[in-house]
């Protein structure tokens, strides 16, 4: 009952985090606030240098360690999440937030780009339950969180390659979570608009409801507090994604040619 009460909220946590693509972005600044709120955080991504600055960001606390990886390791990620819970313990909370992204219109479709951007976004994820959901599943207790984006809801233009890397994370988060479930093991989605971060920073257009780091983590926090599938914000924008994902072929198809028609007028 203890052990209960301990997992279901963040306020006044003692658990194990591994939050993946903590180096940079949305999930740096979650490190931090984990941190803070009282969690031992293990972050992984490829800077080991990044982490390590993170980590010392923290220190004092000593409640942010650094455990660099590369998602696309499969064997790797494994004997890393080994090494985890030989060091900090028992992981009660996966966050699966790392994510690539480059745009791609049609002048310069790239079969290498999808290649790249699936390998992180889509098989990344999938690596990453592959090493956290047997432990889990063998204390049959745990929080899985994947990042997915409010992009992955429908195709977008120029977003080819990340809209369906998204698109299919989420399809397998739905998959898996009556499963797991069963198992004792939560799967939610985290799926933000747009946050200005190093991944964003790319963008050339004007971006709708654009949200600084700190208001996404705040989402975020709260979510974890909170019941329910799907953590989508910045609420309005996340409305009108779920409307555009109810609209008939036709009507979208419509939509989306005048943002690309839009989209050469600028250019
Ligand atoms: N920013 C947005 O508007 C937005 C909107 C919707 C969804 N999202 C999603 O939110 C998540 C965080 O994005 P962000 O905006 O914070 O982007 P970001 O600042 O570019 O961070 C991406 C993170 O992923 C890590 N990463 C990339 N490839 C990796 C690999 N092969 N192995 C391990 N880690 C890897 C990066 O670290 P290293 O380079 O050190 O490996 C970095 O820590 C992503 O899943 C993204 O798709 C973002």
């Amino acid at each position: 009952m203890a052990e209960q009460t301990r997992m279901e909220g963040t306020a006044n946590p003692t658990g194990v985090v591994w939050l993946v693509g903590a180096s940079t972005g949305i999930g740096r600044a979650l490190a931090l606030r984990l941190a803070a709120a009282g969690w031992c955080v293990a972050v992984t991504s490829r800077s080991r240098d990044k982490l390590e600055a993170l980590a010392a960001e923290a220190s004092g606390s000593g409640r942010i360690q650094a455990f660099p990886g590369d998602v696309t390791d499969d064997a790797g990620l494994k004997g890393l999440v080994e090494d985890i819970e030989a060091q900090l313990g028992a992981v009660d909370m996966a966050i699966l937030n790392q994510g690539d992204y480059e745009p791609m219109g049609l002048e310069a479709f790239d079969p290498a780009l999808f290649r790249r951007i699936v390998e992180i976004n889509y098989l990344g994820v999938v690596n990453g339950l592959a090493a956290i959901m047997p432990p889990m599943i063998q204390r049959g207790r745990g929080r899985i969180l994947v990042t997915a984006s409010l992009a992955g809801y429908r195709g977008l233009p120029r977003a080819a390659p990340y809209s369906a890397s998204k698109a299919a994370v989420i399809n397998l988060a739905e998959s898996l979570q009556p499963e797991l479930a069963q198992k004792g093991v939560s799967l939610r989605l985290i799926n933000p608009g747009f946050v200005k971060t190093p991944m964003t920073d790319k963008n050339q257009f004007k971006m709708p409801f654009l949200i600084e780091t700190d208001a996404a983590v705040d989402a975020i926090m709260k979510g974890l507090d909170r019941k329910g599938f799907e953590i989508s914000f910045p609420r309005p924008f996340a409305i009108i994604m779920k409307t555009l994902r109810l609209l008939p072929y036709g009507l979208f198809l419509w939509l989306t040619l005048r943002m690309v028609k839009a989209d050469e007028g600028e250019n």
